[in-house]
């Protein structure tokens, strides 16, 4: 690591509609703090950024629901998101925001230069407008049927109920969620970054360059790049964004994905506007983005392209950490559902106990799967590891020193092999966590701190200090003296993982903040004889039952009111609003008649589709129909029918179908046929 003068560590700007829960900090934040202030203790010249990604759709979604405006919206979310970093001692070195002027002003000049020399494409597409709400309709904006589970209320960019990702294109039935209407598809111009360009560069940089980085990252980006890349939009047409600076280009703005990860620079420059090239400019500046795995392709392919494209001296990351996802109790965290447990609720009901929480994130953290939160967890690393292992080490090694010595740390009077053979294991635990630390293997690291403290307990366990003092002080002065060096070691090792703690116990050893330096790890004169300790207290408090009791309560209620929710939802009469109105003319268009099935198939390889062959009275034609949910062949040959006769032709899986059957749906979403109410000759007008 040494080949580095400096490091500039990003961590990812949280989109500021909503508060953050457990899952963003395991992910990002902890290890992403410990790293920075591992540097740190190494004397490294270290830049931290922080900041709120301010743009996007979900934002202004958000804003219409709360009847405010966006800005309204990540004013909120940005002070409750940096209060909840601040207090759980995320030591970003700057934590600012997408909506700074500097940071508009910034990806301004970014996405002009590149648009300048040529950078972009420009394409134009058609795209769904809403022309009651005289805009286009961003992919969330627009709702139908999902095409691949029948689902209603899917997304233009994804279903939720079956999770498949969608294009608008692709959803049958779209409507816009502004309005309720029938979007038109409007041709619409943008700008885009063509990635196939880069390509070539991208194989080399990551796929032969970057063989080091994690395997969840690494084969992401192997998957991606070996898909083959396509032109990405950078530009949308919406009204909360940084505006694209072209001339001729109202209503348009810079894609979040575009402005977000500038907002890195911004910031930087934000809070060290003399010297920011320094970090982002300097082939010495090792740049690390700690992220999500959602976040994988735009740091590892998409960004690092817009840097390249801009060249101008930009450093790429060295390496891109990415975690992947915390679950709660089994369960996917979700903000929709609350399943989450929220930073600024666990301050509520553990004041005080920040390390706890970091501590069981960073020892469960999901670094190579996705892992699961439980609050039975949470409470056995607190009471068997931090409690029964490093608070009781650090409580007997201080309270006897009180006890027999007044409080001064003893001189080493009658030192015995077993003292030296124990010091001796600090300055290897000491390596074994660097090692970890620097590649990135948090959980290991901190295993390897709690060895130490391990190490102490068994030291007293072995050599029972408080027997030895009713016949040996002189002993027992060296087993407290090897003791309290081994305290001292500990508040330093476990610095970059529970910094409240280490606090607290250099208070507790009347120890100097300045004595935070990695170099300080096994240290002879790390605490000398004579020193006079500060009050004994207790390092951790144990976490009784009822706590965690409660909050296995809450997370139930949860669990039944969301269940309660899904059966209302499930109850809900389907009544769909009118739709607009139509004129007699348009009604007089619509051929409707009656008609007999004659023969009924399924349509190979599809669970809903139906061939029916039916006798319409003109002719007898072919109507696939998406009906086999409801009905089998067998059930609707014979039927009569209601159709609409001169629907434009469509096909379907390779079938002409010509008209559409009438369906009436039932409100708990079940279609039946409309059939008349005794039968009639086929090709009777319906009207
Ligand atoms: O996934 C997210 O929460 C994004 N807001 C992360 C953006 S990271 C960076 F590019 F700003
Ligand atoms: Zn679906």
């Amino acid at each position: 690591m040494s080949e580095y003068k400096r490091y500039l560590i990003t961590s990812a700007l949280p989109y500021a509609n909503g508060p953050v829960h457990i899952g963003h900090l395991a992910g990002v934040y902890v290890p992403a703090d410990i790293y920075v202030r591992y540097l740190r203790m190494c004397g490294r010249d270290v830049f931290f950024v922080g900041g709120s990604d301010e743009h996007g759709v979900p934002i202004t979604i958000q804003a219409r629901k709360q009847n405010c405006s966006p800005q309204d919206i990540v004013d909120k979310y940005h002070n409750i998101i940096k209060d909840s970093f601040a207090e759980f001692g995320i030591s970003f070195d700057v934590y600012s925001r997408t909506t700074s002027k500097i940071h508009y002003k910034t990806a301004s000049e970014f996405f002009e230069k590149l648009y300048k020399e040529g950078k972009f494409i420009e394409k134009e597409s058609e795209q769904y407008y809403d022309e009651e709400a005289g805009q286009f309709l961003a992919d969330r904006y627009i709702v139908g049927t999902c095409p691949k589970c029948g689902a209603e209320g899917a997304y233009g960019d994804q279903c939720e109920k079956c999770g498949s990702t969608l294009s608008p294109d692709e959803l049958l039935n779209p409507h816009s969620a502004l309005s309720g209407n029938t979007p038109i598809k409007k041709r619409t111009k943008h700008w885009y970054l063509p990635l196939d360009q880069y390509e070539p560069w991208l194989k080399e940089w990551i796929l032969e360059s970057h063989k080091e980085w994690k395997p969840n990252v690494y084969g992401q980006c192997k998957s991606w790049i070996d898909g083959g890349l396509l032109p990405r939009a950078v530009s949308r047409d919406l009204d909360w964004g940084v505006p694209v600076p072209v001339e001729g280009s109202e209503g348009k703005v810079l894609y979040v994905w575009f402005d977000a990860p500038i907002g890195y620079i911004s910031n930087t420059i934000e809070a060290r506007p003399d010297d920011w090239e320094l970090f982002w400019k300097s082939k010495d500046t090792k740049m690390v983005h700690f992220i999500g795995k959602d976040n994988i392709v735009f740091h590892c392919i998409v960004f690092p392209s817009m840097l390249k494209a801009y060249g101008d001296g930009y450093i790429l990351p060295e390496n891109v950490p990415a975690n992947e996802f915390l679950n709660l109790e089994g369960d996917k965290i979700s903000t929709s559902r609350n399943w989450a447990i929220w930073l600024h609720e666990y301050l509520r009901d553990f004041p005080g106990q920040q390390d706890l929480l970091r501590y069981a994130l960073c020892a469960n953290a999901p670094e190579t799967k996705d892992n699961d939160f439980t609050w039975k967890d949470f409470q056995s690393r607190c009471n068997s590891e931090l409690v029964a292992i490093y608070g009781n080490f650090v409580n007997r090694a201080i309270v006897l020193t009180h006890k027999y010595f007044g409080g001064i740390v003893p001189e080493n009077l009658k030192p015995e092999a077993i003292d030296t053979e124990t010091l001796a294991q600090i300055p290897i635990i000491k390596k074994n966590i660097q090692d970890y630390l620097e590649n990135y293997k948090f959980r290991e690291a901190l295993k390897e701190a709690m060895n130490m403290a391990r190490l102490g307990n068994k030291y007293l366990t072995d050599t029972e200090p408080w027997k030895v003092a009713k016949t040996d002080m002189e002993r027992t002065a060296s087993i407290l003296n090897v003791s309290l060096k081994i305290c001292a070691n500990l508040a330093l090792a476990f610095a970059p993982f529970i910094p409240f703690s280490t606090e607290k116990l250099l208070q507790m050893l009347s120890l100097p903040k300045e004595l935070l330096l990695w170099d300080n790890i096994a240290k002879e004169d790390i605490i000398l004889p004579g020193h006079k300790l500060g009050e004994a207290q207790l390092l951790f408090t144990k976490v009784e039952d009822e706590v965690i009791d409660a909050q296995l309560q809450r997370l139930e209620n949860i669990r039944k009111e969301n269940a309660a929710k899904v059966k209302d939802e499930e109850q809900k009469p389907l009544v769909l609003p009118q739709k607009e109105e139509c004129t007699f003319d348009d009604f007089e268009k619509m051929d409707i008649r009656t008609a007999t099935v004659l023969e009924a198939e399924r349509v190979p390889k599809t669970d809903k589709l139906l061939k029916l062959t039916i006798d319409t009275g003109i002719d007898t034609r072919v109507i696939v129909s998406g009906i086999a949910e409801y009905y089998t062949p067998e059930q609707m040959v014979g039927k009569q029918i209601c159709i609409l006769a001169n629907l434009a032709p469509r096909k379907i899986r390779g079938i002409e179908s010509k008209g559409m059957i009438l369906m009436a749906k039932e409100p708990d979403g079940k279609m039946r046929i409309v059939t008349p109410e005794e039968r009639l000759a086929n090709g009777a007008n319906v009207g």
